[in-house]
């Protein structure tokens, strides 16, 4: 599996499970089980998707050792106080049956994110979590907390897709040495219509591919980390098949083109986002 090396030399797959929205417990462990079985060897979960016991089950019945999984995490804004991030922290160690965590997020830029960042920072001190990150920072947001903390944050987990590539934050990021990871790879479904355009009809034809698999292949051709998910075993295995090709540079500039710089999930837009976020607490 190809990595990406992270701010604190810790390699991180380039290719991940995502688990948003598989709330049935028998569900989520199969497909996480199956992700793993695939080859999958990064799960991203979160307190706020309910299934880290699920996903931690998977993790356990998958046949492959602790060390060979990367396990990203999050803590909720609704945790971000000292003593319930800690509560939130244990919690996840408990239910993901795990002594250590590779990846440990602050899944939003809200309330007393100082305080988490800070609990975060004394877990990453002490070897409990291997790497701390973020998730839907915006620039201001991503620079104020690096200024004003020791660690800076190994990744901030964005929206990133063909519709919405996100150049500006990708640049911030690596500005600040900040590795990009993209949620919602596939446009969470709400962009069908990409999959059928001519130009990338095309381009997945000429390396037997899907367009999907192309569109997962750009992403990671940028050095983007990818966390695509899916409860449906062909398509778990067809998001993994993108490493045995390369696409050129004309079709780099192709796809780029379809960029539309624009959100596909609402909550991920910079007011949208607080709007939606707000709902939560
Ligand atoms: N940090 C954050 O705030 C945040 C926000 C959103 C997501 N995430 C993380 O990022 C992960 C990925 O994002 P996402 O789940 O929102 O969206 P996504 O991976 O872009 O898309 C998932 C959707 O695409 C479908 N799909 C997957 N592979 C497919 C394929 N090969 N062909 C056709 N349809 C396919 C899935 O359906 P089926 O399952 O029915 O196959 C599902 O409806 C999440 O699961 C989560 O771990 C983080």
């Amino acid at each position: 599996m190809q990595t990406i090396t992270l701010n604190n030399n810790v390699e991180m797959p380039i290719l991940g499970f995502g688990t948003f929205l598989i709330q049935d417990k028998d569900e989520c462990e199969r497909s996480v089980i199956n992700a793993i079985q695939t080859g999958y060897r990064l799960i991203d979960t979160a307190k706020a998707y309910g299934n880290e016991d699920a996903v931690g089950m998977g993790i356990k019945n998958s046949g492959a050792k602790r060390e060979d999984i990367f396990i990203t995490t999050k803590i909720n804004f609704g945790d971000f106080e000292k003593e319930d991030c800690e509560k939130a922290l244990k919690d996840s160690f408990e239910k993901l049956r795990v002594d250590y965590i590779d990846m440990v997020l602050l899944h939003w830029p809200f309330g007393n994110t100082y305080s988490a960042y800070r609990v975060l920072e004394s877990f990453y001190e002490k070897g409990l979590i291997k790497a701390i990150g973020v998730s839907n920072y915006m620039p201001s947001q991503l620079i104020d907390l690096i200024k004003f903390n020791k660690v800076v944050p190994a990744i901030n987990q964005i929206e990133a897709n063909l519709l919405c590539q996100q150049k500006e934050l990708r640049e911030i990021n690596k500005r600040y040495n900040v590795a990009t990871q993209a949620y919602a790879p596939l446009g969470q479904g709400k962009a069908e219509y990409l999959y059928e355009l001519p130009a990338l009809i095309e381009i997945a034809e000429k390396y037997n591919k899907t367009t999907r698999q192309i569109a997962l292949k750009y992403l990671v051709q940028n050095q983007i980390s990818v966390i695509p998910k899916s409860v449906h075993i062909e398509r778990i295995k067809e998001n993994f098949d993108i490493f045995d090709f390369e696409l050129d540079k004309n079709e780099m500039n192709i796809i780029e083109s379809l960029d539309k710089g624009k959100n596909l999930i609402g909550c991920s837009q910079d007011t949208a986002l607080a709007e939606f976020a707000m709902t939560w607490v």
